[in-house]
């Protein structure tokens, strides 16, 4: 009932040689239909990728964007400006640069109602500490996180929306959560996301991200409250890219 997303998080990797390359062997392989498959490269490439990709049914979108509509905002991205490259995702908050250019929840919260205006899909990205874990504390965190979202955005605004958990000590670590641990923090955000809207709950894709690999893609997936991935290392290749969106369609 809910249609698996896998979303891949170029970070700040590519050239224009391999932004081609690498677009070529995902087309070529041709995700499954019934799979929503997105790339999110960074700005620069923008064009490319709409080149690229239009027509294709594989979707693209950018890792961040200002809460600001235009203006003197020296070195931002609007949404504006994404939709004008054919962009239908943006990941928001992630814990990179929720840790090293210090987002915050309010901000995030800003740049959720922007998008989601202007009906783009946000990815919100939500996810502890492996200290927070350790110290019992990782539903509090990632229910704060989301709270700050649903308070400044309204429950509805979930309803176009993908929500990726992505515990911080599994990503780039090659350390992924069991799907038990990963199935356990799903379950609990979307239990807490029903509390404000059952019916809004039931459908909203949530995403587990941090070491998904080609090889443990499938295990994650199967869980109930999994419904795809946000994949960094693995979507650079177009072969462990494809295995992925294929596990998500099994
Ligand atoms: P890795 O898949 O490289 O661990 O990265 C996960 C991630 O941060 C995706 O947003």
């Amino acid at each position: 009932m809910r249609t698996p997303v896998v979303a891949g998080n170029w970070k700040m990797n590519g050239t224009r040689a391999s932004v081609s390359e690498l677009l070529a062997g995902v087309k070529q392989g041709q995700p499954p239909s019934t799979v929503e498959t997105v790339v999110c490269a960074p700005y620069p490439y923008l064009p490319q990728v709409e080149a690229a990709l239009a027509g294709s049914g594989i979707r693209w979108g950018a890792q961040n964007v200002s809460e600001h509509a235009a203006g003197a905002y020296t070195g931002e991205v609007s949404v504006a400006m994404l939709q004008d490259f054919g962009c239908s995702h943006v990941i928001l908050g992630h814990s990179e640069r929720r840790s090293l250019f210090a987002e915050q929840d309010p901000g995030i919260a800003e740049k959720f109602v922007a998008v989601t205006a202007a009906g783009l899909t946000p990815i919100l990205c939500v996810g502890e500490t492996l200290e927070q874990r350790e110290a019992g504390a990782t539903g509090q965190v990632v229910e704060q996180q989301l709270m700050a979202v649903i308070q400044r955005a309204g429950v509805a605004a979930l309803a176009g929306a993908v929500l990726a958990y992505e515990p911080v000590w599994a990503i780039g670590t090659g350390r992924t959560a069991t799907p038990e641990q990963a199935q356990a923090v799903h379950a609990a955000l979307r239990a807490r996301v029903a509390q404000e809207d059952a019916a809004v709950a039931a459908k909203l894709p949530i995403l587990y991200g941090g070491s998904v690999k080609a090889d443990n893609a499938a295990e994650l997936f199967a869980c109930e409250d999994i419904d795809g991935g946000l994949i960094g290392g693995a979507s650079l290749k177009a072969d462990d890219f494809l295995q992925i969106c294929r596990a998500a369609a099994a």
